[in-house]
């Protein structure tokens, strides 16, 4: 007889087939080796995770389109959202939990060693595909292993790690090579393995999703049919009367803030009565039900009545003085941003060499493999919320300020994030997660399903951009102007910082001063736009880059040569006024590719700076608490890994400074019950900022353990590290103002076969002291992937408001599609220097790769081209 999971023993089956007990039909298959009895034809996706819980088994997509939910089938890799249960009789169902020990060690090591997981949504399922693969052919080529994990999407690596993990998987078990134990000591440089690895590869490191509490309901909002119309009424009777149904809320449940936000507090938690929606992802109720089927049958129920309004699809709509108001209580330009320097328009008019063009640039999706979602239970008289976002006392801050409670009565701990790229800064489960705990009294998650997760996410803005570049005969860069226009859509969120570093870092690293930036950006009903990897940088990059082309064409010097000669060098002045420090290493990333360069006359170049933090005057803490407990150390930070790799970042740091063996330091997920408040992870700041923040702590520790003798000695102390970057605000009065505490360089080299496709990338990168290599080149290899989705093949497009793209028709990059990347470290900084030397490293890898295609393009068919994604290439696809 099956158990309570639906597990039965082999010897106690009747059949094979399908049979008939008691008027229901059984379907029998074997998962990992047990024989199991299915009565309720549904998803295999859905039966392996809810009913027998195997979380190896994600779901990223549940459309077939991303491969995280990758099982085999009678040896085969198939994607389980798109399988049946009343198809399978018979069948072999193997998840990773079923890999025999061998396996399961040697796919550990090899995805561990080989640096292939970054945020590990996607990891077990590449390890299916893997073992889907070498069980046929034990030798694969290089080509073989891309071509077998082609149906796997991976936001984070860029495939190359992956691919080099299961070459190196198949080759220990071809040579039955022992997995190697132990582990190297840990110092600031040494590319060790990452502390969460071996957990995210075998599918045991718990996701939200992955959390199941007794009692505990689920709940999904009733979005808005139009992106701009006025809530006439709502009616919530039929849906309450449905048996399942446990509540449905609406906005005048909300006991405290019924407006919230990231900065800009213009959020409706849910729309009311009376008020106009800004885009079709708001909420207008909010049902809780104890099943799938009566939460889908409740949300069909809720009636809402509506007035129809013209929605704003556009900044040029929005910017006209007839045009309506988004928010009935501000105005259309959420933001405008100005940098302004010397006189740039004398110095472009004395210029030789002046170039103006226009750029386009899309709305592009964070594509994070973990699809939103948050599971929130009462605890005490308050709520504890299990979040996976970008910073934990954001979401504390804001869902506090929602329930109307103080900020302590609500605990925030993170569990894994599958990717964030900046798309998890916002509030987008959390709070409706804990305001149906809340009221209802019950555990209750709210999960995303792939669709609300592409609609109600922050995207990269969609810009227009405007620039003029000038030089003089020689090539020297001289002054620039720049008009970006952004679509901010419904809300604010993150797109005033957005914009700002937009403008800021318009002028590129370069060694000039003339500069007038004037940016803008506009409310409209579209989704809204926010932070991405980048933060506003890799469009204004763009810009500035490709202009750069056409003067040095216009000099008659290479792009490389010009870009060589205005290199912002130590000691130099930034556009922005800024004095370059000692640990500027434009220059050297120029030299690193300079062979390159030699070699292809024809291989595209472009150059980026990126600050490390907030800057501009904003307070930025970093924070770190060392506990000693039980003999050993335990780092508490609430630094959230996004799939950085922060766990072993910290972890590194406490070993330099203490130089205890990595089995003594035990680092510990964020949570706000342990951790003190680091800030979010954004703006490339925690490696510096809670670095720093870290490494004084650890400090701290040495210092009383030199007075204690011994750690056992300590038992029960904290030592708390706490490291402010204090800068100074835009548009500061002083000659040289300091916007960011340190600023990473990085120059990308992009070349293409005689085809026009893509053969290889170079990036090399100025990352101060490399705290972990191998993780730095996981980050590099990953941001140039992504970006060159950017620069080739993705897209959001939009009608009415509405998203039109599935995540199949993304056009996000896939290993068959990849060029090799070759990420190069340099850096001068040393381990004085603030967190040991090290800068971020999250988005400035990013940012160069659309131009350096751009020019790669440019200068093997002769088309200058202004628009993302490239048109015209090999990798043009038809509009979804
Ligand atoms: S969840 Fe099945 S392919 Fe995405
Ligand atoms: S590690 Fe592959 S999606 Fe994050």
């Amino acid at each position: 007889m099956p158990d309570a999971a639906g597990y039965e023993s082999t010897a106690s089956r009747l059949s094979l087939g399908v049979i008939v007990s008691r008027g229901k039909f059984h379907v029998t298959f074997t998962v990992n080796g047990k024989t199991v009895s299915v009565e309720k034809n549904q998803k295999l996706i859905v039966y392996l995770r809810d009913t027998l819980q195997l979380t190896s088994v994600k779901n990223g997509c549940s459309e077939g389109a991303c491969g995280t939910c990758m099982v085999l089938i009678d040896g085969k890799p198939m994607k389980s959202c798109v399988q049946k249960t009343d198809r399978l009789e018979g069948k072999q169902i193997v998840t990773v939990e079923g890999l025999s020990p061998r396996e399961r060690d040697v796919y550990a090591y090899a995805f561990a060693i080989s640096g292939a997981v970054q945020c590990g949504f996607c990891t077990p399922g590449m390890v299916v595909s893997a073992k889907g693969l070498i069980d046929g052919n034990p030798s694969p080529s290089p080509e073989e292993v891309k071509e077998a994990l082609k149906n796997n999407i991976c936001r984070c690596t860029g495939y190359k790690k992956i691919e080099e993990a299961v070459l190196l998987a198949a080759k220990m078990f071809r040579e039955n090579t022992e997995v190697p134990s132990g582990e190297l000591p840990g110092t600031l440089g040494e590319s060790i393995r990452r502390i969460e690895a071996n957990g995210k590869t075998l599918g045991e490191a718990q996701y939200t999703d992955d959390l199941h509490l007794d009692g505990m309901l689920i709940a999904s909002a009733v979005r808005s049919t139009y992106p701009r119309a006025r809530v006439l009424s709502i009616d919530t009777s039929a849906a309450k009367a449905i048996d399942g149904v446990f509540a449905v809320y609406t906005a005048d449940d909300v006991p405290g803030e019924k407006i919230i936000g990231h900065i800009v507090q213009d959020y409706d938690v849910m729309i009311p009565v009376g008020k106009i929606t800004h885009f079709l992802g708001d909420a207008i109720a909010l049902v809780v039900a104890e099943s799938d089927e009566a939460l889908e049958a409740g949300k069909a129920a809720v009636k809402v009545e509506y007035k129809p309004l013209e929605p704003v699809l556009s900044p040029e709509e929005s910017m006209q003085k007839s045009a309506p108001r988004v928010h009935e209580d501000r105005d259309n330009l959420m933001s405008f941003q100005s940098v302004k320097r010397g006189d740039p328009d004398n110095a472009i008019k004395n210029s030789a060499f002046i170039v103006t063009n226009h750029y386009s640039v899309p709305f592009t999706d964070h594509a994070f493999m973990e699809p939103e979602c948050s599971v929130a239970e009462i605890e005490g008289d308050g709520v504890h919320i299990y979040s996976a976002d970008q910073g934990i006392y954001q979401t504390r801050k804001e869902c506090a300020a929602m329930l109307g409670l103080p900020p302590e009565k609500v605990r925030v701990s993170a569990m894994m994030v599958g990717g964030g790229f900046g798309g998890k800064e916002d509030m987008s489960v959390q709070h409706h997660a804990a305001l149906a705990s809340y009221l209802s009294k019950r555990p209750v998650k709210v999960r995303f399903s792939r669709a609300e997760s592409m609609l109600i996410h922050p995207k990269r803005h969609a810009m227009e951009m405007e620039f003029t570049t000038a030089c003089d005969k020689d090539g020297n860069l001289t002054g620039m102007r720049a008009r970006l226009i952004a679509d901010t859509g419904a809300y604010a969120s993150l797109g005033g910082p957005v914009l700002q570093r937009a403008c800021t870092h318009a002028a590129g690293p370069y060694n000039y001063q003339n500069v007038d930036i004037e940016g803008y950006a506009y409310y409209t009903n579209n989704p809204p736009g926010g932070a991405f990897r980048g933060f506003g940088v890799t469009q204004s990059c763009f810009a500035t880059e490709c202009n750069i082309n056409q003067l040095a064409e216009l000099v008659g010097i290479s792009p490389f040569e010009f870009r060589y000669k205005n290199a912002i060098r130590p000691g130099q002045v930034l556009p922005n006024g800024q004095i370059a420090d000692e640990t500027t290493a434009l220059v050297e990333t120029l030299d690193a590719v300079r062979p390159i360069m030699e070699r292809n006359p024809k291989a595209g170049i472009a150059c980026a700076m990126k600050n490390s933090g907030l800057g501009v005057g904003v307070p930025d803490f970093g924070r770190c608490r060392i506990a000693v407990r039980g003999g050993k150390v335990h780092v508490h930070s609430s630094a959230a890994c996004i799939g950085q790799g922060m766990g072993t970042v910290l972890t590194q740091f406490v070993k330099e400074i203490t130089d205890l063996p990595l089995e003594k330091i035990v680092y510990h997920t964020p949570d706000t019950a342990e951790c003190p408040d680091a800030g979010n992870s954004t703006a490339s700041r925690q490696t510096l900022f809670t670095g720093e923040a870290t490494v004084r702590a650890a400090k701290q520790l040495m210092d009383a353990l030199e007075k204690a003798g011994s750690l056992e000695a300590l038992e029960g102390r904290s030592f708390i590290g706490e490291y402010e970057g204090r800068t100074d605000p835009l548009g500061s009065d002083k000659p040289h103002p300091v916007s960011h505490i340190a600023y990473g360089y990085a120059t990308h080299v992009v070349e293409l076969d005689d085809d026009g496709r893509l053969k290889n990338v170079t990036a090399a990168h100025d990352v101060g002291t490399a705290v972990n290599p191998l993780s730095l080149e996981g980050q590099i290899e990953g941001g140039v992937v992504m970006s060159l989705g950017y620069a080739l093949t993705e897209d959001f497009p939009l009608e009415n408001g509405k998203p039109k793209a599935r995540f199949g028709t993304l056009g996000l990059f896939k290993s068959s599609i990849t060029p090799n990347v070759d990420a190069i470290i340099v850096g001068k900084a040393g381990k004085d220097g603030l967190a040991c030397g090290a800068k971020g490293i999250g988005e400035i890898c990013s940012i160069p790769t659309p131009p350096a295609v751009q020019l790669a393009y440019y200068l093997h068919d002769g088309k200058f081209r202004t628009k993302l994604p490239l048109d015209d290439t090999p990798y043009s696809r038809k509009k979804s």
